[in-house]
């Protein structure tokens, strides 16, 4: 059987990204048969415009929704910004949620998981990420969560922290067994 394709957005472009990190940490980690991709061109996006969303779209966003549309899966890993969704994820799924009802993520099941400063873990962003990705086309995983506070990894990457590694595993794990 063909390997099950996790698409990944990061919702930090920051190159020592703790969100970065936890993505490289579900990738290694990856049950048998699971294998995550990276999409590490959303800061190349321009912002979502329905002038310029057209037969002539810009080249990333071409590759984004490519990347999209040969997944059978995503999982999105991010912080949170002002107790929200950073813009560029945002940014990203408003150009995944069209084609209108036929984005190239419709129907595909999304997990959503991070880490941020803040003691509930960018919950809020969390939260936020699976409302719009709800409204955008693809069927969000509601119950696959994981919110965590950045100081948990105490300046160290998330491998070295078995209980993180061990639930995303696990999401990741889940996540898969989503694909129909
Ligand atoms: C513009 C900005 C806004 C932020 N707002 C929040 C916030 O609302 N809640 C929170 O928990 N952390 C907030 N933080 C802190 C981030 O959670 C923290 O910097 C985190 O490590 C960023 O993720 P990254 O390491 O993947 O880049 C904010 C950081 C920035 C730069």
């Amino acid at each position: 059987m063909p390997d099950i394709k996790v698409l990944v957005l990061i919702g930090s472009l920051r190159k020592a990204s703790i969100n970065r990190q936890l993505a490289e940490l579900a990738a290694e980690t990856a049950p048998d048969g699971v294998r995550l991709e990276v999409f590490d061109r959303l800061g190349e996006l321009p912002f979502y415009n329905e002038d310029i969303d057209n037969d002539d779209v810009a080249e990333p966003v071409l590759a984004l929704r490519q990347a999209a549309a040969g997944a059978d899966a995503a999982l999105v890993v991010t912080p949170e910004y002002n107790g929200s969704i950073p813009g560029v994820l945002k940014n990203a799924i408003d150009w995944l949620s069209r084609p209108f009802g036929n984005g190239a993520l419709k129907d595909k099941p999304v997990a959503v998981v991070g880490a941020a400063h803040g003691r509930f873990g960018g919950v809020w962003a969390h939260d936020e990420t699976r409302k719009s990705f709800g409204i955008a086309g693809p069927r969000v995983v509601e119950d696959l969560k994981l919110s965590v506070q950045t100081t948990a990894f105490d300046g160290e990457h998330p491998r070295e922290n078995s209980e993180v590694a061990g639930q995303l595993r696990d999401i990741v794990g889940k996540l898969a067994a989503e694909v129909g």
